[in-house]
């Protein structure tokens, strides 16, 4: 990281245009209200970074808050229409401006986290949901994981994953989930993972030692029982989730889409959160709040200067490296 002069580290506000594009909506809908808008730039206040936008990531967030689902959502993004137009959240991006009372960041650095309003030219960072993008990685694959990949490993952390364990992955071949295989397979654990037929290929490719198709097999027929469930997807009761758990082993629910346009599947947390009070089962769930530490975590777990491009499998035992399979664009 550079450190320049406090007059150093100001970009001359004529050197950038008071312009760019951006993907926007200007109510909640489907792919339908999604447009591209010429806006004014925004300027980072203190404690911000204005970021260059060079790739950004597309999870299942910004899904969510394209659609305003589930509803609950609403109360914190804006109840009739949503109070930002500009979509996306994960970045990749090259700093061109740095607000008052910021330090470490300088012009040209490049960062990656999360930005409001990623699908955009540019974006403002708060430097609190950043971190620097080692020069090894691309920002293709620094972009998925400002929260696909965070959440991934506070997952991982949040089970205790390690050595020797059976690990079931529910959802696997997702943004988070192929992040949660590697850094399970990465830890030594036994890995199952559950995704469709189409990637079963994929996620062994990433270390699991079993793979299975959520729609031909049920999950109590996967051999466990398991040490560590991670659910990512198929909202399943919660009750299903710990027949497969040894008698003191760990649940943490992620997510899940089909919940319910109300509440999104949140009461599962609520379940989750009670049952563990009369179990020796852990029972436990998340929601992943990017911050500059779980970004350098993520970062220095993947050691993801020694990857292979996101998008191709790497085939090999899954040890040593994490790839980012979220989808990311420039
Ligand atoms: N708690 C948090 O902080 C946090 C953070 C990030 C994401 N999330 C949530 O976590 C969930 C996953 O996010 P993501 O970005 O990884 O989504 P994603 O990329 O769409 O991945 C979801 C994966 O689940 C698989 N799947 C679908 N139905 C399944 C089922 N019944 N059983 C097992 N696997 C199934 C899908 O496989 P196919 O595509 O092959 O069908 C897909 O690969 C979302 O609900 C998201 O909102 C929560």
């Amino acid at each position: 990281m550079t450190h320049l002069s406090d007059t150093a580290r100001q970009t001359p506000a004529g050197a950038l245009p008071t312009s760019m594009r951006a993907v926007t909506r200007r109510r909640y809908g489907g792919p339908e209200v999604v447009g591209v808008e010429t806006l004014e730039r925004p300027e980072p206040a203190a404690g911000e970074l204005l970021l260059r936008v060079r790739a950004a990531g597309l999870d299942r967030a910004t899904l969510h808050l394209l659609e305003g689902k589930p509803y609950l959502a609403r109360l914190a993004f804006g109840l009739r229409r949503p109070g930002r137009p500009v979509l996306g959240q994960q970045v990749a991006g090259e700093v061109v401006a740095v607000g008052a009372d910021v330090s470490g960041y300088a012009v040209g650095d490049r960062v990656f986290g999360t930005a409001d309003g990623s699908f955009a030219e540019y974006a403002v960072a708060k430097v609190s949901k950043v971190a620097a993008t080692p020069d090894t990685v691309r920002d293709v694959d620094a972009a998925t994981l400002g929260v696909s990949g965070t959440t991934a490993l506070d997952a991982v952390n949040h089970v205790e994953v390690a050595a020797g364990q059976k690990v079931l992955v529910l959802g696997a071949s997702g943004a988070v989930g192929t992040l949660v295989v590697q850094l399970a397979v990465h830890r030594g654990a036994e890995v199952t993972a559950v995704c469709s037929a189409a990637k079963l290929d994929l996620v062994r490719g990433l270390g699991a030692v079993h793979a299975a198709d959520y729609r031909t097999t049920q999950i109590t027929d996967l051999g466990g029982p398991f040490d560590a469930v991670i659910d990512i997807a198929g909202n399943r009761k919660v009750s299903q989730l710990r027949s497969v758990l040894t008698p003191t082993g760990a649940l943490v629910i992620i997510g899940g889409e089909e919940g319910g346009p109300m509440l999104g599947g949140i009461q599962r947390n609520l379940v989750a959160a009670l049952a563990d009070r009369f179990t020796q089962q852990r029972l436990g769930w998340l929601f992943a709040s990017t911050t500059t530490a779980g970004c350098a975590q993520a970062r220095g777990a993947g050691r993801l200067g020694s990857a292979p491009p996101a998008g191709r499998p790497s085939g090999g035992s899954g040890r040593g490296c994490c790839r980012a399979r979220g989808d990311a664009a420039r």
